[in-house]
């Protein structure tokens, strides 16, 4: 990516300027051109073009909306690629420096498809799954086993089965419980199960903050801390079940402190943290764990409000604090992997709506709001409804006439709270048949959609570069009414 994502100079300054409407919040600029793409929000691959429509690796969104449909997710595979190689680049690099080995395991649950799975592997990260389901999928399209990790709080015995018969690279243990389970299942198997401990180190983060406690009041992991009346702390007792265990091959500690996180202070409180563990536990049991997991949870921007670092500059801080905690440990460096998921699906699709309805109300205080509705909503993009999660839009299929206007972006549920875009100034003349790109909506989207009011899911497509003729396919279709009657078995 050659975008410098840290200068954000030109966004404070629009936001000081006058006009808008009193209804937007404080961080939200009016902008000075409605055809301006953000380069922060927007990747290269998303351009206008002399027309002034959006295009997408050079096909515009008009043609992909007749071939396509609208709703659908658009996923630039060029942007996809660049950014799992940006990342591994940028860890790889870094750790090198202090003599310690990366591997890039993808968060399939940001988005995953059998294609997804082909370039993943492809730009030679690993996959991280969080169920049996993300697990067939990373097998089906061919993911050496050995390249899969495995999650979860609360994995089914058929689960962990599974990832034993096919010989995944690691299960990331969650509670004693099941410790025990992946010790009987793989003396079953006759296999060595290959085995993390996930613990919680105490360190949330959530955007530009995080804070720090000892203990955790959260279902994932195993705590640091000790208990108040003595004793070893879940996270030890959890490593010594390991140990003792010889079904079981301990490979190391996992730790995830957040998502959407800009901050790599957080990270490097966390991996102070668990390798103070590490080195605890390796020299109580006279051994060398290899590998330390620090998670995903890089952020991204869905607005101008979001400051995303670059990958490298969270790489080197990292890579900085590891190696000073293990001097300071007097240990070696660990093997380092990490888990992104949203940092590289999230920018690389945006989702194209058809505009219906178009209405204008007047709030109390005599100002107003227009209600822009589209052809999709919460059922293909949940995160609003969720977490409150801002997006921004453009108009997609020609340049804006009119001048901005407060506008909030509506999906076709039954829900008042069904919300695509809270927030946003879009052109005044705006009128059904018009198409909207919200940009940033590769992950969490579609693995989080839903049906919700018998609403077939949208399809993926993407879109490539190949050589001077752009190409969009279908990676997954769109459902149909029949699929979804399919298996309702009434009348
Ligand atoms: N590793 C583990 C163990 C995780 O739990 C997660 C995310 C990741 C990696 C990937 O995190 P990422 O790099 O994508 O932030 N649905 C929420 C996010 C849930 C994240 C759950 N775990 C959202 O849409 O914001």
């Amino acid at each position: 990516m050659t975008v410098d994502r840290t200068d954000r100079t030109d966004r404070t300054d629009r936001t000081d300027r006058t006009g808008g409407s009193p209804l937007a919040p404080a961080w939200l600029s009016v902008p000075e051109d409605l055809d301006a793409l953000d380069p922060v929000i927007w990747p290269e691959a998303f351009r206008r073009d002399a027309e002034g429509r959006l295009t997408v690796s050079g096909i515009p969104a008009d043609q992909l909306a007749e071939r396509f449909g609208t709703p659908s997710y658009v996923y630039s595979e060029d942007v996809f690629r660049a950014r799992a190689r940006e990342f591994r680049d940028a860890f790889t690099d870094a750790f090198a420096r202090i003599g310690a080995d990366v591997t890039v395991y993808y968060a399939g649950k940001s988005f995953l498809t059998t294609e997804v799975v082909r370039w993943v592997r492809e730009e030679g990260l690993n996959v991280d799954t969080a169920s049996g389901g993300e697990l067939a999928v990373a097998l089906r399209a061919g993911m050496e086993p050995h390249r899969i990790g495995l999650h979860g709080n609360n994995k089914s015995a058929a689960e962990i089965t599974r990832a034993l018969d096919a010989g995944v690279g690691r299960i990331v243990v969650d509670s004693l419980a099941e410790i025990e389970l992946v010790a009987r299942l793989a003396r079953a198997l006759g296999v060595v199960a290959p085995v993390m401990v996930r613990v919680t180190p105490g360190v949330h983060a959530s955007t530009h903050e995080f804070i720090a406690t000892a203990h955790e009041d959260q279902k994932f992991g195993l705590s640091l801390a000790a208990p108040e009346d003595g004793g070893d702390s879940p996270a030890m007792q959890a490593v010594t079940a390991c140990v003792v265990d010889p079904d079981l091959d301990l490979r190391g500690v996992h730790c995830h402190i957040g998502s959407q996180i800009f901050d790599a202070d957080g990270f490097g409180m966390a991996a102070e943290r668990v390798l103070a563990f590490m080195a605890g536990a390796n020299e109580r049991f006279g051994l060398t764990m290899p590998e330390l997991d620090l998670g995903g949870g890089y952020g991204i921007a869905y607005t101008e409000a979001d400051t995303p670092r670059p990958a490298r500059e969270i790489a080197e801080s990292l890579a900085g604090k590891v190696a000073a905690a293990a001097r300071a440990l007097d240990m070696a460096v660990p093997e380092l992997s990490i888990e992104p998921g949203r940092a590289i699906s999230g920018p690389s699709a945006c989702t194209l709506y058809t505009v219906g309805t178009v209405k204008t109300v007047t709030v109390d205080s005599g100002a107003r709001r227009r209600y822009v509705s589209v052809d999709g909503g919460m059922s293909d993009n949940a995160r609003p409804v969720l977490y409150g999660a801002d997006y921004t839009a453009v108009l997609a299929d020609r340049p804006a006439e009119g001048g901005p206007v407060l506008s909030r972006v509506v999906g076709k549920h039954c829900e008042s709270g069904d919300i695509v875009v809270r927030d946003v100034y879009l052109p005044g003349d705006l009128t059904a048949g018009d198409l909207l790109a919200v940009p940033a909506t590769g992950a969490y989207c579609w693995s989080l959609a839903s049906n919700y009011n018998w609403v077939p899911r949208p399809p993926v497509v993407a879109v490539r570069a190949a050589g001077a003729q752009p190409e969009a396919r279908l990676i997954v279709r769109g459902e149909t009414e029949d699929d979804l009657l399919a298996r309702d078995l009434g009348a």
